[in-house]
């Protein structure tokens, strides 16, 4: 891995992945996007936007595909339910909706016309990201973190290192042939330096337990890689193939995230979530915990 240091350079776009078929999920990602389903009562996609937006970004490109225009509503202007709601005097719902609100402007959307992996629909963003660092966030990993959110953490590794950092947590031995697995190196301030990325990795041959987890801080030399970057593991174009490449020229850092990752493409990651975001909750928790305790009985 090359040592040349890359400018620090602001990070103020996101992409967020949201093409994919989501079979894992079907029936109910036949007609509803993943992405759509509910945490407690937020969809999926908002938690990604939240921590993106909370680390500072300040323009949240999505990339879409059929079937997927409900996303683009949601982060949308709902003129008839506001006039509704304030006309009936109900300020707690105008606070909810305004929070979440996007201004006009800071988003964009994209399609990739054919699911053929993350590294093609990160691809399809480059015009709208040019020729800045961004961040990359897989809306399907809902992070709870404990303090600061995983992208605000990273942020500062950044700020110190600048270059390339990708987020990555302990994994178990089951899970690694089917992640993306890092070579870890020396510490470098509350991060350390990548060697090396593989994806999906023979147990055997997997340099660590540390899988990247779907948070990452990328140069914009990325997208020159991607536009011939072959096809890789289950025969679509991935997104670490590339990053591995783009590691030849530039430097990659890690972050060691510690709070709790739900893989809310899975049906077992999504439940998961849905009870720890409930009992966290100061409305919802009380009663929930009340009803998983009589269910154990
Ligand atoms: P996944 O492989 O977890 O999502 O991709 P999937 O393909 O939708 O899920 P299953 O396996 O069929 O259930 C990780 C992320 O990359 C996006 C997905 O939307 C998800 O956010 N993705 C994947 C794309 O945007 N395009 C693709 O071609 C593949």
């Amino acid at each position: 891995m090359s040592a040349s240091p890359t400018a620090i350079r602001p990070v103020r776009k996101a992409v967020f992945p949201v093409a994919g078929l989501g079979t894992r999920f079907l029936p109910a990602s036949k007609a509803v996007p993943k992405e759509m389903l509910t945490v407690v009562d937020m969809p999926v996609i908002q938690y990604a936007v939240n921590e993106a937006r909370e680390a500072g970004i300040e323009h949240f490109i999505f990339v879409t595909g059929r079937n997927k225009h409900v996303i683009e509503d949601h982060f949308d202007l709902q003129p008839e339910l506001i006039d509704t709601l304030a006309d009936r005097n109900k300020k707690d719902m105008l606070e909810i909706l305004e929070r979440y609100q996007p201004e006009a402007g800071q988003t964009s959307f994209t399609r990739q016309q054919a699911p053929l992996g993350l590294g093609h629909a990160v691809w399809c963003a480059r015009d709208i990201v040019g020729s800045e660092p961004f961040a990359l966030l897989l809306p399907d990993m809902v992070m709870k973190a404990e303090g600061a959110g995983c992208l605000s953490s990273m942020m500062d590794v950044y700020a110190t290192t600048g270059g390339n950092i990708i987020a990555v947590e302990e994994t178990s031995d089951e899970d690694i042939p089917s992640k993306g697995i890092v070579d870890p190196g020396e510490k470098r301030g509350d991060g350390f330096v990548i060697k090396r990325m593989v994806e999906k990795p023979a147990l055997a041959e997997a340099p660590s337990n540390l899988m990247i987890n779907g948070r990452y801080i990328i140069q914009p030399e990325i997208f020159d890689l991607l536009e011939n970057q072959e096809k890789g593991a289950g025969g679509e174009i991935q997104i670490t193939d590339a990053l591995e490449r783009l590691s030849s020229t530039q430097d990659f850092f890690g972050y060691k995230f510690t709070g709790s990752t739900f893989d809310c493409g899975s049906k077992e990651g999504f439940i998961a979530a849905n009870v720890s975001f409930a009992l966290a909750r100061e409305d919802t928790g009380p009663t929930v915990r009340k009803i998983i305790a009589e269910m154990m009985d």
